[in-house]
């Protein structure tokens, strides 16, 4: 099978102590970073951009896996690649006239390319994407609507989840939104990989066994 990647969701440390909430995550067995980039336009939230990113990577060697929640993402592809970001996720509600270049953009920045979806596009919407001779390496599959942590988890997702899985057997299949201990079995049994997870692993008193709880789902 494919890889868990345990992706705690920085979205949900303290932002004033970002380099040592991100060390910490990594002391608890994180294998990625997960950054949510938000622009105050595309969801109704503000958060942080490449200046942040670029101060976070000269603490760290972690893979900082960025989910451009932007409208428009083509505009963060340099700054983001000279920043130091690893992963470059974008939506596909906002790239449907660009996702070539975009995807061929981030490549030649050295970051990785992945597509995210919201909770009311279809699922074949990615398709194209994921098939093209170009593709993307990772799909973001929304479990909530994006702009916030701490919402609650919509299983009615998973059937997107199986269909990629079905599809795509080694595609690394990310979900974002509500994971925790009491929604991992559901994700994970759908055939996600990487689980990206804010307020269940901040808010335990022991994240590192929130983390390995997850990994062991994914990878049983
Ligand atoms: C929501 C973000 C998520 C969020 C997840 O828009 O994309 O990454 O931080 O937080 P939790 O795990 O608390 O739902
Ligand atoms: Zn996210």
């Amino acid at each position: 099978g494919v890889k868990a990647k345990i992706a705690p969701s920085m979205l949900s440390s303290d932002f004033a102590n970002l380099a040592s909430e991100a060390q910490r995550m990594l002391d608890c067995g994180a294998d990625w970073l997960h950054m949510d980039i938000m622009d105050g336009h595309f969801v109704p939230n503000l958060t942080i951009g490449a200046p942040v990113i670029e101060s976070l990577r000269k603490h760290t060697k972690a893979y900082l896996d960025c989910h451009l929640m932007v409208t428009d993402p083509l505009a963060y592809v340099d700054p983001l690649g000279k920043a130091g970001a690893s992963g470059f996720t974008f939506h596909v509600e906002v790239s449907k006239e660009n996702w070539q270049e975009l995807v061929q953009n981030i490549k030649l920045k050295g970051m990785r390319p992945g597509v995210a979806l919201k909770p009311g596009t279809p699922i074949e919407d990615v398709f194209p994407l994921v098939e093209s001779d170009n593709p993307v390496e990772m799909v973001l599959v929304m479990t909530v609507e994006p702009g916030f942590g701490g919402q609650k988890f919509m299983p009615e997702m998973m059937n997107k989840v199986r269909a990629l899985r079905e599809k795509y057997p080694s595609l690394d299949i990310e979900v974002d939104g509500g994971l925790g201990p009491s929604t991992i079995d559901a994700a994970a049994s759908a055939g996600a990989n990487c689980i990206v997870a804010g307020s269940s692993v901040f808010g335990a008193a022991e994240p590192g066994q929130v983390i390995s709880l997850m990994r062991k789902s994914v990878e049983e």
